[in-house]
């Protein structure tokens, strides 16, 4: 008797080369920004596994609303959105993470498609096991998992035949500077076709004390997350940063329309990293600068989508109006 074996032919995944073919790796890049005048770690660096992790901890800590909202949103928008979608669409998702949110969407395309093709573009490796999960619960789903840079990723999907409806959530746009957003932002904008759509997951100017709370929590777990990039520093890199000589500092910024978050020194210290090399002189309360987070405004978000040709099809808020998710097309 023959026998049959089930074949998992999916998720399949593409890892992609960075787009110059050029590959700074992270002692180059530390070295460069921790060595300059005004010290700096780059925020990609926060996601290592701890780092993931912490992460995932705090978009369900109380004070951090901005996933809660978004999840508010994405939970009541379902028949709406589907009277953009004029035909079958695959589902481009920028950095998708754990894939939460993308659940939300899912119902939406596969409710009302036979099949749905999922691109999560990601270079993160978290994407393997929120895609293997994502696989087991949606029959229905052809998933290809892109491992590189978004550039890379959106090169690749620039040509699939069928219309995109492109997602790019949880305010990560906010995490890069004016320039950087515009650039990616006409990135996407390149890679659509008509009837394309674009959602964007935006975090909103709000109260000082709101915004700030939401990124120094009670708990401390965002002090966690950030002094995390020190111990990844220390274990790859050969680094002696002894963490109880540093504190975690969180402010809004109302000119820059920002949070920033560095890592200030308590005292006078040195700090040698072995692997690159590196010898910084800290003095007492100089900063590490770890990550900016952008908050926008509706005018902001009208000009951008000016600037980069983008037509807004519709703005929805969650009920406090913290968050919003922006429908573009091209
Ligand atoms: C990933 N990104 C949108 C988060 C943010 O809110 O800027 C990263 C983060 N940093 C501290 N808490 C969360």
């Amino acid at each position: 008797m023959q026998k049959y074996f089930k074949v998992i032919v999916n998720p399949k995944f593409c890892y992609l080369a960075p787009r110059n073919g050029l590959h700074t790796s992270m002692g180059e890049e530390v070295s460069r920004s921790l060595g300059r005048k005004v010290r700096f770690i780059h925020p990609k660096f926060f996601y290592d596994e701890e780092g993931s992790k912490l992460f995932e901890e705090i978009c369900s800590l109380p004070e951090y609303y901005l996933t809660r909202s978004e999840m508010e949103i994405l939970d009541s928008i379902g028949l709406e959105l589907s009277q953009f979608l004029v035909q079958d669409y695959a589902l481009i998702e920028l950095g998708s993470g754990s894939a939460k949110k993308t659940r939300l969407l899912l119902e939406v395309l596969t409710g009302r498609q036979e099949s749905v093709e999922y691109y999560p573009i990601d270079i993160s490796d978290v994407l393997k096991e929120s895609s293997a999960s994502l696989q087991r619960d949606y029959k229905n789903l052809k998933i290809t998992g892109i491992l590189g840079q978004y550039e890379s990723g959106l090169d690749f999907i620039k040509s699939l035949e069928q219309k995109k409806l492109i997602a790019f959530l949880g305010s990560s746009l906010g995490n890069f500077d004016y320039k950087s957003a515009i650039k990616l932002l006409k990135k996407i904008h390149d890679t659509m076709n008509p009837k394309d759509l674009f959602l964007l997951g935006l975090d909103l100017v709000k109260d000082k004390r709101i915004l700030e709370n939401a990124y120094d929590d009670f708990q401390g777990v965002t002090s966690r997350f950030n002094l995390n990039l020190l111990t990844r520093i220390n274990n790859e890199l050969g680094g002696n940063f002894d963490l109880k000589s540093f504190e975690h500092l969180a402010f809004y910024n109302s000119k820059h329309n920002r949070i920033e978050m560095h890592l200030r020194s308590k005292g006078e210290q040195e700090i040698f990293i072995s692997k690159i090399n590196l010898s910084i002189k800290l003095k007492k309360s100089e900063t590490i600068l770890t990550e900016y987070s952008y908050k926008y405004t509706i005018p902001q978000i009208e000009q951008i989508a000016n600037k980069v040709g983008f037509k807004i099809e519709k703005i929805w808020y969650d009920k406090n109006k913290f968050f919003s998710l922006i429908l573009f097309s091209a």
